[in-house]
């Protein structure tokens, strides 16, 4: 448990003995305590066996159906880990889909999965919160990402990032534990929100536009509120 609230630190701080990696869209700086701890969890279970598994992420498609956007859009993942929503949104047509995680380890089991169609996806191993973004994106998605981020820094690194991101009339799908969810997750803390408090917390450059919540059932059985907010870039 101290070995992972440390972890949890080096997630947020980036600390100096970061490791820099070459990959598709450039050099990004990865904080090794950061990668160390995901990759550990994704090396230690199959995708199936997260708490966070969704065989079919539904509440995720049907946010970004409501975007009205066609499937020439550029749209992020952010955080996906081995997420099954870069399938679905290459079985609803779109084109222009980039999954970014911290962890390789996430990214080979989504490839994996994806077999010959994984050569259709934009793979980014970075950090969030120091990622360089080329051209800006139509959509930014994050299930279950932006909530492991407690500290103000943080989360200002990661705010930084989406507005770098994002053209002005873009949209952001963020996916949390609701107020009713739960603390930690992954041996981590979390913070949770409801629409309104991230919308305070993302400030003035986001504007709240839809909300929906979910009851995730996670594979041990167990039940997690989620809260799914939907933002215009102003
Ligand atoms: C709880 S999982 C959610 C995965 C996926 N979004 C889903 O809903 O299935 C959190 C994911 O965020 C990734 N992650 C954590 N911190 C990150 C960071 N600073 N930058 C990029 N990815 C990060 C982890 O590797 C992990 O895949």
């Amino acid at each position: 448990m101290v070995e992972l609230q440390a972890i949890a630190v080096g997630v947020a701080s980036r600390p100096r003995n970061a490791m820099t990696e070459k990959r598709n869209t450039g050099t990004v700086e990865i904080p090794s305590s950061s990668r160390d701890h995901w990759q550990r969890i994704y090396g230690a279970k199959d995708e199936d066996e997260m708490s966070w598994f969704q065989a079919h992420p539904r509440t995720s498609l049907k946010l970004v159906v409501a975007t009205g956007l066609g499937t020439d859009a550029r749209i992020v993942d952010i955080g996906a880990g081995a997420s099954r929503l870069v399938d679905a949104l290459l079985d609803a047509g779109f084109r222009n889909v980039t999954v970014l995680d911290v962890a390789e380890g996430a990214r080979d089991k989504a490839k994996r999965r994806l077999g010959p169609r994984a050569s259709a996806v934009t793979w980014v191993t970075a950090d969030v919160a120091s990622w360089e973004p080329g051209s800006p994106f139509d959509l930014w998605h994050d299930r279950a990402v932006f909530h492991f981020m407690t500290r103000p820094e943080d989360q200002e690194s990661y705010r930084a990032t989406m507005l770098r991101a994002l053209r002005p009339g873009g949209q952001a799908i963020i996916a949390t534990f609701s107020m009713a969810g739960p603390e930690r997750c992954s041996g981590l803390p979390v913070r949770r929100y409801e629409p309104e408090s991230l919308a305070s917390e993302l400030g003035t450059g986001f504007r709240l536009v839809g909300c929906v919540r979910e009851q995730h059932l996670t594979p041990a059985g167990r039940v997690q509120d989620f809260q799914y907010s939907r933002f215009v870039r102003v």
